[in-house]
């Protein structure tokens, strides 16, 4: 980045952003009940297209449930996605879409407003976590078919994401890289290319 920002101290907010990091190696220490509702309270209180609030959200914290849940989500070709069963919880996030005032505009505007409002509420269950010292990773690679009939979830929910959420055994030391700030922003424009 070379356009200069304020190098004051990082405000406590600006810590908990650059901080975070997508972790995948938990420890097996249960989450407090506390933290898990800070983290989900963070997402209640997220903002959505005319507030139509679509997020779902299933807490897998049962042991026994969460070994099968694995299994089934992160089998054959998303095996690699194993590593999330270490945490003690998995969230997973679902998008009610059948709000008709919702999808109405986002059908006039042609966005899927239903995708933004579960990123918003997904990411403010992120950085709460990350603000409590716990860690998180958004997962979008696991078999959803089997999650969907695992967990008996109907049809009018759209399966968006899962997270792990605990307490992290390694954070990667090394920062994944980000484009500069001129790469990503323009002023009063875009260029055509
Ligand atoms: C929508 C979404 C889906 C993702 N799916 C996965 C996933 O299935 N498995 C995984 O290991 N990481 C997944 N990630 C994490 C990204 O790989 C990660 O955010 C990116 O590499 C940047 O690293 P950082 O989060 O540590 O900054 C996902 C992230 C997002 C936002």
């Amino acid at each position: 980045m070379t356009e200069d920002l304020p190098s004051a101290e990082p405000t406590p907010f600006q810590k908990i952003v650059r901080g975070r990091r997508s972790i995948r190696r938990y420890l097996p220490t249960p989450i407090e009940r506390e933290k898990l509702l800070a983290c989900l309270e963070a997402a209640r209180l997220a903002p959505s297209a005319h507030n139509g609030q679509p997020w779902r959200f299933i807490v897998v914290d049962d042991p026994g449930l969460k070994e099968r849940l694995a299994a089934a989500a992160f089998s054959g070709i998303y095996s690699g996605s194993k590593f999330a069963a270490q945490a003690p919880v998995i969230l997973v996030l679902l998008a009610r879409t059948q709000f008709m005032a919702h999808g109405l505009g986002g059908r006039l505007q042609n966005v899927p407003f239903h995708l933004l409002d579960i990123g918003i509420a997904g990411e403010h269950i992120v950085l709460q976590a990350e603000e409590l010292g716990l860690a998180t990773c958004w997962m979008g690679w696991f078999n959803f078919r089997k999650v969907r009939k695992l967990l008996a979830i109907p049809r009018k929910y759209k399966i968006m994401a899962m997270m792990p959420v605990g307490y992290a055994e390694k954070r990667p030391r090394r920062e994944p890289p980000r484009r500069a700030l001129e790469e990503i922003v323009t002023y009063n424009g875009i260029d055509r290319e």
